[in-house]
């Protein structure tokens, strides 16, 4: 596929069919999003894959967890955010709620669905030893942006799940993942559900001009 149709078509997937995923399609996956630059080549990131019934435990100890917690997905924000960043934030919600089931409420949907990858065959976890500073996390965040879009090329879908960061001690202990490394990011990957009509919402873009500063 070109490169230009799999980034304008790619978009999150918030419900997947029960096809399974074989772990050499994972493995595939994962060669292609390493394949990504990072700084000196140190290539920070690892990866847990997560499935079967191991994934199903996971999801039931994040699940538990959110609603003893009562955590919530937000932009992870240290101090006021600007209107327009609330603006885009409103605007995903916009383009989701109206495609849930009647009585489901959109944080609940994001929330619980998030904790359980959203009925995905496959989480991944990607963490980074911590001996590493916080510059390295951009590195991740690459891995991640080209992972997002080789899934796709392979007919792939996937939801990257920011929450579970708030549920790093579980994960570590769940998965057995050591102190000295830090969790950045899961990934819900899987194939989409065809009929699913959240799969169809279509996030906005804030225009260039709003995001640019040419100098
Ligand atoms: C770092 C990061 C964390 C995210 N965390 C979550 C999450 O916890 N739950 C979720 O449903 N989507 C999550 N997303 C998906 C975003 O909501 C989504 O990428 C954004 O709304 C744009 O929509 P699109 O991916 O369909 O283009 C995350 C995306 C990124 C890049």
């Amino acid at each position: 596929m070109e490169l230009e149709k799999i980034i304008t078509e790619r978009h999150s997937t918030r419900a997947f069919s029960d096809k399974p995923v074989p772990r050499e399609t994972i493995e595939k996956l994962l060669f292609l999003a390493t394949r990504c630059p990072s700084a000196i080549n140190i290539q920070p990131w690892e990866f847990t894959v997560v499935m079967e019934e191991e994934l199903h435990r996971l999801s039931r100890i994040l699940v538990k967890s959110l609603r003893e917690r009562n955590i919530s997905c937000g932009p992870g924000a240290v101090r006021r955010l600007a209107e327009h960043f609330m603006d885009r934030q409103r605007k995903l919600m916009d383009s989701i709620a109206p495609l849930l089931e009647e009585d489901t409420l959109f944080q609940d949907f994001i929330n619980e669905g998030s904790c359980n990858f959203y009925g995905a065959p496959v989480a991944i976890i990607a963490t980074i030893d911590t001996a590493f500073s916080k510059s390295r996390l951009v590195d991740v965040g690459i891995v991640l942006g080209y992972m997002v879009l080789a899934a796709h090329d392979m007919g792939l879908g996937t939801c990257p799940i920011g929450l579970i960061n708030a549920f790093e001690d579980e994960i570590r202990e769940a998965l057995n993942i050591s102190e000295e490394k830090e969790v950045v990011i899961g990934i819900a990957v899987g194939y989409p559900d065809p009929d699913a009509k959240v799969n169809r919402a279509c996030s906005s873009r804030a225009p260039i001009d709003e995001v640019v500063r040419f100098y």
